[in-house]
């Protein structure tokens, strides 16, 4: 599934944990070769971003890559801050709140050639794209069960034939003493059971694409003053993110909820918070804007009359909420 030797496979309790491993691991191995420059981008994963929060406490030295509103990174920017100092490169494959994909490989070869490891937290790619690490060349990349399908809980790091890292838990020798602990077996073998379905993730795939496609072009052909973020650039086939002007998205997600929808405004390991999403204000977007912003992720049980249901709600819901802060407006409520 992933075209790689199952001894490059360390399982792990999931996307954080493999983030964290890799990160520091690479931090704690590379002080040895007096490489202590780390790139990253602004759009990361908390599991990423906290990570280089505490390294550079520790003394690294971290840049962060911009990205547009697009969600598109800049290249020239990420060109011009390598360099022989460039410990690792850590860049997400695909964006878990706005579904946007960096080049992985074109940054992996560019790294390469400064001498630097690269890390993908690949945490959305599985079972909604096709994932080769030989073709991307990366030396390590973040996965997590539960994104396609399996439990939560479980997770895998992926790290090349030879590259050396530190290891974090220490203790036993279990998964070739990269990774202390006995292993969550039925986990693990609920993981190797998704990897069978491959042709049937593809299937899916091409079908939750159609199906978001259709859904955005109902929703911007019924409801006025909606923005499709990032809809111009590759995304993930199953992710949208819709700007709702005028609809404060925390609103909108409970009054949704009351029908039976489930969607969020942010990334689940934010919600609850009170800022609107960091991606989205590292995209650019004002923070008033992020604010009217909802998340939406389909899946394989999801079908086109959900979509109808789901729209024709939306529509309803988002009109009552404007005609409500007209009314407050007018001071008349
Ligand atoms: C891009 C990305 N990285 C990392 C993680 C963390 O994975 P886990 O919840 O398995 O620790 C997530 C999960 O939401 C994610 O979307």
């Amino acid at each position: 599934m992933m075209n790689v030797h199952p001894l490059e496979l360390i399982f792990t309790s999931g996307g954080s944990e493999s983030n964290n491993l890799a990160i520091k691991g690479v931090f704690y191995s590379a002080q040895k070769l007096g490489r202590n420059h780390f790139i990253t981008s602004t759009v990361e994963h908390p599991s990423v971003m906290k990570t280089f929060d505490f390294l550079k406490k520790q003394g690294a030295q971290v840049d962060y890559v911009p990205v547009n509103r697009d969600g598109e990174i800049d290249l020239e920017y990420y060109e011009k801050i390598l360099s022989e100092k460039t410990a690792l490169v850590s860049i997400m494959a695909a964006n878990n709140e706005t579904g946007t994909l960096f080049p992985i490989e074109k940054m992996c070869k560019w790294a390469h050639q400064k001498g630097a490891l690269f890390h993908t937290d690949a945490v959305q790619t599985l079972g909604k794209l096709t994932v080769n690490l030989q073709k991307w060349d990366v030396d390590l990349a973040s996965f997590s069960a539960h994104k396609f399908y399996g439990l939560r809980g479980c997770g895998v790091l992926f790290q090349k034939r030879g590259v050396k890292i530190e290891s974090l838990i220490h203790g036993g020798g279990q998964e070739r003493s990269r990774r202390a602990g006995t292993e969550n077996i039925l986990a693990i073998a609920a993981l190797g059971h998704m990897s069978t379905l491959k042709d049937a993730m593809s299937e899916q795939n091409a079908r939750l694409k159609d199906l978001r496609d259709d859904m955005e072009k109902q929703i911007l052909s019924k409801i006025s003053g909606v923005e499709v973020v990032c809809q111009n650039s590759k995304r993930l086939p199953n992710t949208s993110s819709l700007l709702i002007d005028g609809v404060d998205g925390e609103t909108l997600l409970m009054n949704l909820d009351m029908h039976g929808i489930c969607v969020s405004t942010g990334a689940a390991c934010s919600s609850g918070s009170q800022e609107p999403s960091p991606v989205l204000r590292a995209m650019g977007l004002s923070h008033q804007e992020a604010q009217m912003t909802l998340r939406l992720s389909l899946g394989w049980e999801n079908t086109a009359e959900e979509i109808s249901y789901f729209v024709d709600v939306l529509q309803k819901v988002v009109d009552r909420i404007r005609n409500f802060a007209n009314l407050q407006e007018k001071k008349i409520l």
